[in-house]
């Protein structure tokens, strides 16, 4: 039986891999090994235990504060040393994190073939997302099989000179992620913890109206993600009938700085709620509950079209564009006057809200997860 391995580190590649996960493990075609480098600690075990996934080896790499060259370092040494004792026929990768690139770089020096889930995926930028952008175009160019989300992403990839019959369009896991939390999700009273009773997910058409909030990119820092947070007081100030909700990444950069600007003595606010990252189906009943999200999340962006909400990215650019097409998700940067106009249009203009609220999803139809075990066999079928 081949033999493949799964790796992932951090919040968003749990999400997006442990669906994958669970169906190979479910098809019984090939032996299936899961390795966590642990870059997140708290937000990936979250996700491991929503999917109930259980990691066969976990790296255990996070450090507090570390720096890109010191998780890079510390991924690629353990890496290399997990490949030489395992020996795989296929490491699987998602997305564009520092797991995704030191994992690739590893297995490349291993002559182990890699699969990119999430492939093709660009700014045009190296600065925009950073490092991401950079993480991606170097997976790009060491896997052998390529599963875009979209069209666009395929397009991306040919011309950038990958092989045509490399590359599958499966659409993103992370609405078979999705859909299948949905689903278990039907019927629950989900109560989130940090909020009142009128912010509830069960409150939802009667409660108080509700911002959903999420912020973590590192080329925010500094005065990106100070100009966000002043963005957020302002408008909680501006509508004080209206619930902000932030459930704050873990990164000590972002939570540094939202404690600074919204939570001392002078700027607390009864209508804003700093929260702690949710579990996913948390999460979602949120965002299910939200009339408005501000992020600069990429599964945000993703997953929030799927339920009808307008999606406000705080952001210059986007790898997903597709959204931005339908008319679902808008950029609007990380300027304070733009924001704050934006979510009050939303929040004021019932015709546009409505034109913004369509649930429109261009990412798939929750069967990412059987393509992607589909193109497995047959490539293994073919090299044998
Ligand atoms: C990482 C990814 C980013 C992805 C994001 C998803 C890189 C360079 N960045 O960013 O692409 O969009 O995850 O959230 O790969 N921390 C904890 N507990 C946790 C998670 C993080 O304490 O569960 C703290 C630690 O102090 C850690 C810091 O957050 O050092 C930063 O984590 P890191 O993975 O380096 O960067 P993120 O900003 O989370
Ligand atoms: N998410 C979550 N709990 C939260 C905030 C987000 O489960 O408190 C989920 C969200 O639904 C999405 C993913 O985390 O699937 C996005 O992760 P993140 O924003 O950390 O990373 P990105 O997608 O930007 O790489």
């Amino acid at each position: 039986m081949k033999k493949i391995l799964i790796v992932f580190g951090t919040r968003p590649e749990a999400i997006k891999l442990c669906p994958l996960v669970n169906y190979l493990k479910a098809d019984g075609v090939f032996q299936v090994e899961v390795c966590v480098t642990g870059q997140h600690r708290e937000m990936l075990d979250q996700v491991l235990r929503v999917f109930n996934v259980v990691p066969d080896a976990d790296l255990q790499v996070m450090r507090p504060n570390q720096t890109l060259a010191g998780v890079t370092g510390a991924i690629l040494s353990a890496m290399d040393e997990y490949l030489q004792r395992n020996r795989p026929d296929m490491v699987v990768i998602q997305g564009d994190t520092t797991t995704v690139m030191a994992t690739t770089l590893a297995a490349f020096y291993h002559h182990i073939p890699i699969a990119h889930v999430e492939a093709g995926l660009r700014t045009g930028n190296l600065y925009s997302p950073w490092p991401e952008e950079g993480n991606r175009v170097i997976t790009s160019h060491l896997a052998d099989l390529h599963f875009c989300p979209t069209m666009t992403s395929r397009e991306n990839l040919l011309r950038e000179g990958i092989a045509e019959n490399r590359i599958f369009v499966t659409g993103n896991t992370v609405i078979d992620a999705l859909f299948s939390t949905l689903d278990r999700m039907r019927g629950l009273h989900l109560y989130v913890d940090g909020i009142p009773d009128c912010v509830q997910p069960s409150a939802a058409g009667g409660g108080r109206r509700m911002v959903l909030i999420t912020g973590h990119r590192r080329e925010n820092f500094g005065e990106g993600f100070r100009n966000i947070c002043n963005a957020i007081g302002e408008l909680a100030d501006k509508f004080p009938e209206v619930s902000f909700v932030y459930p704050v990444h873990l990164n000590p950069q972002v939570r540094g700085t939202v404690a600074d600007v919204l939570s001392d003595n002078k700027n607390k606010r009864k209508n804003i709620f700093l929260i702690d990252p949710l579990t996913y189906e948390y999460f979602v009943a949120m965002m299910q509950r939200a009339d408005v999200i501000l992020t600069d999340s990429g599964g945000v962006q993703e997953e929030a079209p799927s339920l009808g909400k307008p999606v406000l990215v705080m952001r210059d650019t986007t790898e997903r564009p597709e959204a931005l097409a339908a008319g679902t998700v808008k950029l609007v940067g990380t300027d304070r006057e733009r924001i704050v106009s934006e979510v009050s249009r939303l929040l004021t203009d019932p015709v546009y809200y409505e034109q913004m609220a369509n649930a429109e999803n261009p990412y798939g139809d929750g069967k990412s997860c059987q393509r992607i075990g589909e193109v497995f066999e047959r490539y293994f079928a073919e090299n044998r």
